[in-house]
């Protein structure tokens, strides 16, 4: 398997800071971001990894994590997103020859967690795999719908609900097999009235094909693209440093 960083995007919600560089290398406590969902890959044993960027400071990437050695990627490979908002499942698209027919774990690059997906990487066969969460705020993010029958069964997943039918996020981690680039192709800007190709719309195909499996992620997790998300995810990781 093969790991993909979607560290794209303008950052607009996190100005003046993202004037200064890409929202992926701004710090969470001692590190720059990018680095906790390398982490996450690398310790899962995923050490081949692409990183999609966009933005005026694309070229810092280079500076800051160089070929990846010194966190034990093995291989790393850069891509340039050309429409810095055209969604994560556009930025997503890029990753096709990267992948080069193998299947792949995605994080988004403004997602940290302390949570293990080395098994979840292990066992996997085909079709996708979500991490859900629950949370306080279910609005700010894709929230999954279960069968009413059958609680273990997702029927949907919402993008941002005014009314979300579970606490349950889906969280930007994500394996996929190969089909995940038709999937994508088949994307409508529209699906969610942000014109951006979103990776909810991928995981409802995945859904239709009765080919998403999703566990609980165990553990800490985060995003850190707003201001308050941006100090929570600090302040834990400081926490859990001196402790
Ligand atoms: C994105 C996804 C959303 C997911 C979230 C996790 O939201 O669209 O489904 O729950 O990441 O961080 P965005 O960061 O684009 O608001």
């Amino acid at each position: 398997m093969k790991g993909v960083i979607l560290a794209g995007g303008l950052g607009t919600r996190l100005y003046p800071l993202t004037h200064v560089t890409n929202k992926h290398l701004l710090p969470i406590y001692n590190k720059p971001m990018v680095f906790y969902p390398i982490q996450t890959l690398v310790d899962a044993g995923v050490t081949e990894i692409l990183i999609v960027t966009s933005g005026p400071h694309v070229g810092h990437f280079l500076g800051v994590l160089k070929n990846g050695k010194e966190l034990g990627v093995t291989h790393l490979e850069y891509a340039y997103q050309e429409k810095p908002n055209g969604g994560i499942a556009d930025a997503l698209a890029l990753a096709e020859d990267f992948a080069d027919g193998d299947s792949i774990a995605v994080i988004l690059g403004d997602n940290t967690t302390d949570a293990a997906i080395k098994d979840s990487v292990q066992g996997f066969k085909d079709g996708s795999v979500v991490f859900l969460k629950e949370v306080p705020d279910p609005q700010r993010f894709g929230v999954a719908v279960f069968d009413k029958n059958d609680s273990s069964k997702i029927v949907r997943i919402d993008e941002k609900p005014k009314q979300p039918e579970s606490n349950m996020a889906v969280t930007g981690l994500y394996i996929y097999d190969n089909k995940v680039f038709d999937y994508i192709r088949q994307c409508d800007p529209n699906f969610a009235g942000r014109g951006e190709l979103e990776i909810t719309q991928v995981n409802n195909f995945y859904i239709e094909q009765g080919k998403l499996s999703w566990q609980e992620l165990k553990g800490y997790w985060s995003d850190a693209g707003t201001f308050k998300s941006l100090h929570s995810a600090s302040s834990y990781w400081a926490a859990k440093d001196n402790a």
